[in-house]
């Protein structure tokens, strides 16, 4: 059977089984029906045995019909994958990634997509990095593949997936006199100047519901827009911050004290989001599975000195 049977049989076979009518086939595939009644009479011949009967007025499957119409869709859900991994390479060879990242995440962010953008370097990536309103706001216009940040959206509805722990970290200058020190309660901390990133930092609001949620109030000394300002403000001396671990990256690890202080580190995540509308494309898929594949995880905060 196998040398003679040409695909375009097995075809017109599989949509007459599924159909359950020469008529409906031959429309389905575009063909006249004299020709569907042929290539099935040809079919059968080269099988040796009936594979469709007339019962009054509607036709059916014979037992060696069914076993035939089984074993097409099988070939033809194989022929489908294969079809359907080749345009997922291609995709994989010269597909589009955009990315937008809250601005702390741009301390991660380029590296993850370094390392990605060398295993697929045909694709086209674009990372923008910005303020949590305006990424917002892209979120909810549904402009970008995936976004990264702090604290998933709750008035969007979103995919959101952990991808990386990002712990919040308390920092002072190495010579700040409460550098060494165990277990340093939150009421002291408390009473220390802070340096406190912009309002609607997600940082900042972690920092804030942990104080609050402990009856208690911090009371910055100064407000900084970005994590490197805050970061040269603890060296001046000016007050001790909280921030993510993520922003240490690229600094020495005894540029900054970490403080032991109860409550800290405040353990949160970064998350991959995209609207919930948006079905992903065959690259986006492909950065967020290799970002799950990593098992990346910020280590967690032991020592003081870092
Ligand atoms: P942010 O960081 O403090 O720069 O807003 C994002 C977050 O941690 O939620």
């Amino acid at each position: 059977m196998r040398r003679h049977t040409t695909f375009r049989q097995l075809e017109i076979f599989e949509a007459i089984a599924r159909l359950g009518s020469f008529t409906r086939a031959s429309e389905e595939l575009f063909l006249t029906q004299p020709t569907v009644s042929m290539q099935i009479k040809k079919l059968t011949e080269m099988v040796g045995v009936p594979l469709i009967e007339q019962v009054g007025k509607k036709i059916q499957l014979t037992p060696d019909g069914q076993q035939l119409a089984q074993a097409t869709r099988e070939i033809f859900d194989i022929l489908d994958h294969f079809t359907m991994s080749v345009a997922e390479r291609q995709g994989l060879k010269q597909g589009k990634l955009s990315l937008m990242a809250i601005t702390t995440a741009s301390y991660f962010a380029p590296r993850l997509l370094g390392e990605f953008v060398k295993l697929y370097p045909g694709i086209d990536v674009s990372l923008r990095v910005t303020n949590k309103e305006q990424v917002l706001a892209s979120i909810a216009a549904n402009l970008d593949d995936l976004y990264f940040l702090g604290q998933p959206p709750e008035d969007i509805d979103v995919v959101a997936t952990p991808i990386m722990d990002n712990p919040i970290i308390v920092l002072a200058a190495p010579d700040h006199p409460l550098a060494g020190k165990k277990r340093i309660s939150l009421e002291r901390i408390a009473q220390e100047p802070w340096l406190m990133r912009e309002t609607g930092s997600g940082t900042r609001n972690a920092i804030e519901r942990l104080f609050t949620g402990h009856d208690l109030n911090i009371h910055p000394r100064l407000e900084l827009g970005s994590n490197e300002a805050i970061k040269q403000a603890i060296l001046a001396g000016l007050g001790i911050s909280a921030l993510s671990r993520h922003a240490l990256t690229l600094n020495q690890p005894d540029q900054f004290a970490e403080l032991d202080v109860e409550g800290f580190p405040i353990l949160r995540h970064w998350y991959a989001v995209h609207p919930a509308g948006r079905q992903l494309s065959v690259v986006a898929r492909a950065f967020l599975d290799y970002l799950l594949g990593r098992g990346e995880g910020a280590p967690v905060a032991t020592g003081r000195k870092i």
